[in-house]
């Protein structure tokens, strides 16, 4: 069966037009003007994309779906969670796959891509933690690369004890990662001072959510995100820096770049929206708003923006690390140290860029296009089967209808969550119809795919790749 998507305003990273597309079997095939459906085969599917939207399918390069993390497991699975994404206009996941420091890193592919093959309805890839670094795990690290297409590595300069790493063994995984041409993600901030910070302020009495922030402020991520660079300059290793939360840390990115060192930069969406007074609301509610690194005050929102318009900021994740309200975040009542880390938004992360950034006029739509797709796309392989719209693509469509007005409310949200974190705030668009190669699978917040119909999409190194549907 194909696909005819028709009179809809074609907007990628580089180009806005109207025009038809046309999908066969998986692959988008034509992009013309006007494409007739009378020439078509009658089981062609035919979407009216009149005076809508039409967008790449949307990428997150960063999402938690299974976490095993601080006690507990985060509540969504890979159905749930790529329902989720689906109906908010994600295609493609790429997941961070954090195993424990005794596991093998192949047990822990193994582990991730099983559940994820079973049940996950988006495609879906994964970035590599690394926790353990003997000779068993560097070997499979090698083996994960050249065999199980992966294609970039993950570290943590945070949260002691459970996923940090030491200078040696960072600076051991970025000659790795530089040699096999891997991209190394790091969560950066810094382990030991977070550590001391909490100590400190829990002895004092100081446990609710609000002192979340304190405990680590911007000069504790700034300082991680300066440590990753001066690494990655003297090995030579490409990073990407995930969760960029401020401009301080921002500055230090830049300024490495500025010197010559490969560093792409993230950002997620609540620190584009939400800023840390919603941590600090009274009788644990600002549990739901923990997250690291934390929300900060509302004026970064305008830095981080002005990254993104000027494309210093590539990329727009979501950081999905979804806990419930009612039990999961209970386990830090007394204790804001024991409040599991994270803030659900892969389903709400596309509208909330339309409705925040797009329609406060604070980036345009191709910015948008760029940084929530096409640029991940880039940046981990997956370009162009992955993140535009050009004959030989994969046929991952969002029909995107820019007039649909409502509120974000966790009443419509398909992810295994008790809350949103946006709840009650304007949403300004809605994905109308999604496609995931050439086959409808949402609409309207609907999802009508098939169950677990996403693929492992196999990274190769950016010249080995070839299109499919490009011979
Ligand atoms: O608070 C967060 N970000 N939770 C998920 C784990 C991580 O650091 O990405
Ligand atoms: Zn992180
Ligand atoms: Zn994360």
């Amino acid at each position: 069966m194909g696909l005819l998507v028709r009179n809809g305003r074609i907007v990628t990273a580089t180009e806005d037009r109207l025009a038809d597309i046309h999908a066969e079997g998986e692959t988008i095939t034509r992009i013309e003007a006007s494409i007739d459906p009378r020439e078509l085969p009658s089981d062609t599917e035919v979407v009216d994309a009149d005076g809508m939207y039409v967008f790449p399918g949307f990428i997150d390069p960063h999402v938690h779906v299974h976490l095993p993390f601080m006690g507990t497991n985060a509540i969504d699975d890979h159905d749930s969670a790529s329902r989720a994404a689906l109906v908010g206009g994600t295609t493609t996941i790429l997941e961070m796959i954090c195993p424990g420091p005794e596991e093998e890193p192949l047990e822990a592919f193994n582990t991730w891509k099983g559940l994820a093959d079973a049940g996950c309805c988006c495609d879906y890839s994964f970035h590599q933690s690394v926790v353990r670094f003997d000779d068993l795990a560097m070997g499979q690290l090698r083996e994960l690369v050249a065999e199980h297409g992966v294609q970039s590595f993950k570290v943590f300069l945070a949260y002691k004890g459970a996923l940090d790493i030491g200078d040696t063994e960072l600076f051991q995984l970025m000659l790795l990662a530089r040699e096999l041409g891997v991209v190394l993600t790091a969560h950066c901030e810094n382990a030991e001072a977070i550590d001391q910070m909490q100590r400190l302020l829990v002895a004092s009495g100081r446990t609710g959510p609000e002192f979340h922030e304190p405990s680590r402020p911007r000069d504790v991520e700034a300082d991680g995100v300066n440590h990753l660079c001066l690494f990655a300059q003297l090995t030579g290793a490409s990073v990407y820096i995930v969760h960029t939360s401020c401009g301080a840390a921002l500055e230090r990115a830049l300024a490495a770049r500025g010197r010559g060192v490969d560093v792409t930069v993230e950002s997620v969406i609540p620190h584009l929206v939400l800023d840390r007074s919603f941590a600090e609301r009274p009788d644990f509610e600002g549990a739901r708003f923990v997250m690291s690194p934390p929300l900060r005050d509302s004026i970064e929102h305008d830095t981080l923006w002005g990254a993104i318009r000027d494309r210093e900021i590539a990329t727009i994740g979501t950081d999905h690390a979804p806990f419930d309200f009612a039990t999961q975040k209970q386990m830090g009542r007394d204790d804001f140290t024991r409040i599991p880390n994270g803030i659900p938004s892969i389903q709400e992360r596309v509208d909330l860029v339309h409705t925040f950034g797009v329609c406060e006029q604070r980036i345009d739509l191709q910015t948008m296009v760029d940084a929530c797709s096409t640029q991940a796309a880039k940046r981990f392989n997956l370009y162009p089967r992955k993140g535009d719209i050009v004959v030989g693509s994969d046929a991952d469509l969002v029909v995107y209808d820019p007039a649909f007005r409502g509120t974000f409310t966790a009443a419509e949200s398909l992810s295994r969550i008790d809350y949103c974190g946006y709840e009650g705030m304007p949403r300004k668009g809605r994905s109308h119809v999604v496609t995931l190669r050439g086959r409808v699978v949402a609409r309207d917040g609907a999802y009508v795919g098939e169950a677990g119909s996403g693929n492992y999409l196999h990274r190769k190194t950016a010249p080995e790749w070839t299109p499919s549907g490009s011979g």
